[in-house]
């Protein structure tokens, strides 16, 4: 794993939409995998400016990790909605080319199985964006003894809820569970991009660093991938 520390959350949201930008330069027609929290923001903010730019997204194809379930996508909480108002209504995207998990899915585990296919299907995902939880999450692969290498229905981490609420009007609102990409779905991407920022992921990035490998901390399994990046603000990096 190689590990970019920069000085702040700017530089590390340009740092990483600079991966993105130039992938999506070289290949007009790659898939990326995206992300949604706060911590990408900043990203697909300086994407949108690229697009301004001249940079051409209208066959570039995205695949997102992770939806509530059950929430509606109009729902502005909602990660499609999430998706919709950072970077895919102000791109020129093709919304058809934008995949997200159906959070409304009536049969999950048939959904779960067709939305692995469709990845297969794109032919694999060039790049793929994460964010880390504080529990060490990446999408939501919750911290468990056993981790689900596909795409599946998960139930939220009481931690996960809680840090979640601070985007819903109350706690009692946050969705307890949803539907994510696997361990295995997520290591289907020739490259992996992760980004922290921020003391709040301090204690991920710390069990991160030490390169051992923990389902207690499911971003550790990322070190089993050939090509991962992980960028990290200062704050984020701590001590190590
Ligand atoms: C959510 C998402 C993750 C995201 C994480 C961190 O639970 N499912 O994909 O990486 O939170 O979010 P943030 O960037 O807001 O800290």
């Amino acid at each position: 794993m190689k590990i970019l520390v920069v000085e702040d959350y700017a530089a590390l949201s340009a740092a990483g939409a600079e991966i993105l930008e130039s992938t999506v330069r070289e290949k007009p027609n790659c898939v990326l995998g995206l992300a949604t929290g706060e911590t990408p923001i900043g990203l697909y903010d300086i994407l949108v400016k690229k697009y301004a730019e001249g940079l051409d997204f209208s066959k570039v194809q995205t695949v997102n990790l992770d939806e509530y379930y059950p929430l509606e996508p109009t729902n502005e909480q909602s990660y499609r909605a999430f998706m919709n108002m950072h970077l895919f209504d102000k791109i020129n995207i093709n919304k058809d080319n934008t995949n997200v998990p159906d959070g409304l899915a009536a049969d999950v585990d048939k959904f779960c199985g067709e939305y692995e296919a469709l990845i297969d299907s794109l032919g694999g995902i060039d790049v793929q964006l994460l964010g880390i939880g504080r529990n060490g999450h990446i999408g939501f692969n919750e911290p468990a003894d056993e981790l689900y290498p596909y795409t599946h229905l998960t139930a939220l981490k009481e931690d996960t809820i809680q840090a979640n609420s601070r985007f819903f009007e109350n706690e009692a609102d946050v969705p307890r569970s949803a539907i994510t990409m696997g361990m295995a779905s997520i290591f289907k991407a020739k490259r992996i991009v992760i980004l922290a920022s921020g003391a709040g992921k301090a204690n991920a990035v710390k069990t991160l660093a030490t390169g051992r490998i923990t389902t207690a901390c499911p971003a550790t399994l990322l070190h089993l991938h050939p090509d991962v990046t992980l960028i990290c603000d200062k704050a984020a990096y701590g001590n190590n």
